[in-house]
């Protein structure tokens, strides 16, 4: 279906509600993948916002996505209790196991890392979760293995 005719319809769905911002951005971003940043104006029209207003908002929640995600999402424990168990080079492991420089997603659109803060499994860490699977104990390479799966 066209874009615009389907972000109007889901605006209107939400523009009732009291604050609809963020569930107009979560319900694109159910329904895209990511808030494209053309979706970015059209909210903020009908809003009566700021584009900057309407960025700064989708900047500021690391819920939501600027670009499609990759196949798989891994997400690497970043909190203090993994960090203190090997968090910091199980994410510099794993971003290198990818070929990745930095968080995000991997040329080929297989694989996006990005970091979490805490996955409640802190007496194991580090901690990941690829996919819906959590991992303790995480490796660069019990990752990969969990990606491949
Ligand atoms: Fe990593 Fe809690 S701090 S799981």
């Amino acid at each position: 279906a066209d874009f615009t005719a389907r972000l109007r319809e889901i605006i209107a769905e939400h523009l009732p509600l009291e604050g609809p911002l963020l569930p107009i951005l979560h319900a694109v971003q159910a329904e895209w993948g990511h808030v494209p940043e053309a979706a970015v104006p059209v909210i903020a029209n009908a809003l009566n916002l700021g584009r900057a207003e309407v960025h700064g908002v989708v900047t500021f929640y690391h819920d939501f996505r600027h670009v499609p995600a990759g196949r798989t999402v891994v997400k690497v424990c970043a909190a203090e209790a993994c960090q203190a168990q090997g968090g910091r080079d199980l994410v510099q492991a794993t971003l290198k196991a990818f070929g990745l420089k930095d968080y995000g997603t991997t040329l080929d659109g297989k694989v996006t890392v990005e970091p979490i803060y805490c996955l409640g499994l802190c007496a194991c860490g580090p901690a990941a979760l690829v996919g819906d699977r959590l991992l303790g104990r995480a490796t660069a390479q019990s990752i990969g293995e969990e990606v491949l799966s």
